[in-house]
């Protein structure tokens, strides 16, 4: 049988033309990009972590009422998703400084911050994502004025969510990215969580010991990556069939 018609590859994952209209497929590649793609790596089994750990994270959002792009996973490597058009930001939520906010400012990585910080990038490889105010956002065009407060909104209730998740499997959510996409339900935009959630778009600090179980792992060349996504997928019982479950998410005392 002939492969679905291919609608876009990125750097992580590939979009082909679903079953219905208004429905793409996501598959998930082993592919592994930092510093705008000038250090890449192919790392066995990423993208079926990052398929089934996107899969646990979406599915809780629509369980809190956030709306998302998630439908369902087709298999190990693929979910279908709802078409949207992508706001080209990067919405990012900081808890804890690190990363590019701790370098431009000078703080120390692990800096607590007082309230969480969101923040925006433009989508753009071949500038480098930069980071814009949101008067660009709205003088830009990207997304009006109602749209930006609620796009702030979603996020915060993301980070919400995402915190306590990760704190009750011993997790400390430092930061994360997230996209944002319109669909046209009725004729009228509405704005829902898009792209992926998963350990390559948030940083992941152990509460107990520091120890980091995202994509910096990768970045900073600390180590394995798959152990550490495999871990974060352990903590949540979320683990590709083949793999030895836990029986329960550990808790912290
Ligand atoms: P930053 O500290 O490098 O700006 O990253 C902030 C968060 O955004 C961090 O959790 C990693 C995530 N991120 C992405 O998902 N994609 C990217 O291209 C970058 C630069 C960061």
């Amino acid at each position: 049988m002939a492969r679905r018609n291919k609608i876009y590859e990125g750097k992580a994952k590939v979009l082909y033309e679903g079953p219905e209209p208004g429905t793409l497929v996501q598959y998930f590649k082993d592919d592994a990009t930092a510093f705008n793609a000038e250090k890449k790596d192919v790392i066995d089994g990423k993208g079926v972590l990052n398929n089934m750990l996107s899969e646990f994270f979406m599915s809780g959002l629509t369980n809190v009422g956030i709306p998302n792009h998630f439908i369902k996973r087709l298999n190990m490597r693929e979910q279908l998703i709802r078409a949207v058009e992508i706001v080209p930001l990067e919405v990012i939520v900081r808890n804890i400084a690190a990363g590019s906010m701790a370098k431009r400012l000078g703080m120390k990585e692990g800096t607590k911050l007082s309230r969480p910080i969101v923040e925006f990038s433009y989508k753009d490889d071949s500038l480098g994502d930069p980071l814009v105010p949101e008067e660009y956002i709205t003088a830009m065009g990207w997304a009006n004025q109602p749209e930006l407060d609620e796009i702030v909104s979603i996020a915060l209730r993301v980070n919400d969510f995402m915190c306590g998740v990760m704190y009750g499997v011993g997790i400390q959510l430092v930061d994360f990215k997230i996209e944002i996409g319109r669909v046209y339900d009725a004729e009228l935009p509405q704005l829902i969580v898009a792209d992926e959630i998963s350990p390559d778009s948030c940083r992941l600090w152990d509460v107990k010991s520091g120890e980091k179980l995202d994509k910096d792992v990768f970045r900073r060349d600390l180590g394995s990556l798959t152990d550490a996504y495999t871990e974060v997928a352990r903590r949540l019982n979320v683990l590709p069939a083949n793999s030895t479950p836990v029986t329960k998410p550990t808790l912290v005392n």
